[in-house]
């Protein structure tokens, strides 16, 4: 090996110390909600995967980058008399506050996150690919480059066609359905014959997403959209009904 290389290697190595990337989770809706997460790849599980955040609080996650994985809120979340925790949306099957490595069952807004080692690029997205319970938003604190914000700040509960609204107990629209969740069609889900972007434009329906949240996925292969970066080992604020 040149020892030019050798010096690459080793101050890579070097310079590959893992860094903690801050998360401000803050609950700006009216009623209390239960965020969770999910780790993709990467690092390990991140230190919570879920609890309970009042309404107007706030509280901070520290996860080591590398990591990739995403954040949900829960609504809705009660113990029945056995103890079994369970949420009228996002609920993770877990049967308890903590997510424990599940995902969040549809219709969920997603935020999904990859966040690099040595302080790279940072990509991060809001997706209703799996459709939509709460508004969300993801500001970064922090970091160099691009950095934007993005959110799905609408509440697509108040404008979801009938076949695609899932109900609370109050009667009320609580979450609301993709076309691919609903109709389970290839033409909404972009598989099959229409797995890829110049074979699966947008639909009407996706187009009720989007005009609600501009800047969010609304279907599989959005290209509109919608993933933003962020470099430098900048932090991120999440807000639920921003
Ligand atoms: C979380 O999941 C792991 C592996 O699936 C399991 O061993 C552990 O008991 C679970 N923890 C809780 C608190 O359920
Ligand atoms: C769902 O509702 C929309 C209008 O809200 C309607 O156009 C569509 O045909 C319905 N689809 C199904 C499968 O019921
Ligand atoms: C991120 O937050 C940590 C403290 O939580 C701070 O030490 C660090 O400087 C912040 N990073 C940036 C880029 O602002």
């Amino acid at each position: 090996m040149e020892i030019g290389m050798l010096m690459l290697l080793l101050s890579t190595l070097f310079l590959s110390v893992a860094h903690s990337t801050t998360f401000t989770i803050t609950n700006n809706c009216a009623f209390n909600i239960w965020p969770a997460t999910l780790t993709g790849g990467g690092g390990s599980q991140s230190t919570s995967t879920g609890f309970e955040l009042a309404s107007k609080a706030s509280t901070t996650l520290n996860i080591m980058a590398p990591w990739s994985g995403r954040f949900w809120g829960r609504s809705q979340c009660s113990a029945d008399t056995t103890g079994k925790f369970t949420c009228a949306t996002g609920d993770c099957g877990s049967g308890q506050i903590s997510c424990n490595g599940t995902g969040g069952i549809p219709p969920v807004t997603l935020v999904e996150f990859t966040l690099a080692s040595n302080n790279g690029q940072d990509f991060y997205d809001v997706s209703l690919v799996d459709g939509f319970n709460l508004p969300v938003s993801v500001t970064p604190q922090g970091g160099s480059g691009e950095c934007k914000a993005t959110s799905c700040p609408n509440d697509v509960n108040k404008v979801c066609p009938t076949n695609f609204s899932v109900h609370g107990s109050d009667g009320s629209v609580i979450a609301c359905k993709s076309a691919c969740l609903a109709l389970n069609q290839p033409e909404y889900c972009c598989t099959g014959d229409y797995a890829s972007p110049d074979k699966c434009p947008p639909n009407a329906y996706s187009m009720i997403f989007k005009n609600q949240c501009p800047q969010a996925y609304s279907y599989a292969y959005d290209d509109k959209s919608s993933t933003f970066t962020c470099s430098g080992g900048g932090n991120y604020s999440i807000t639920f009904c921003p």
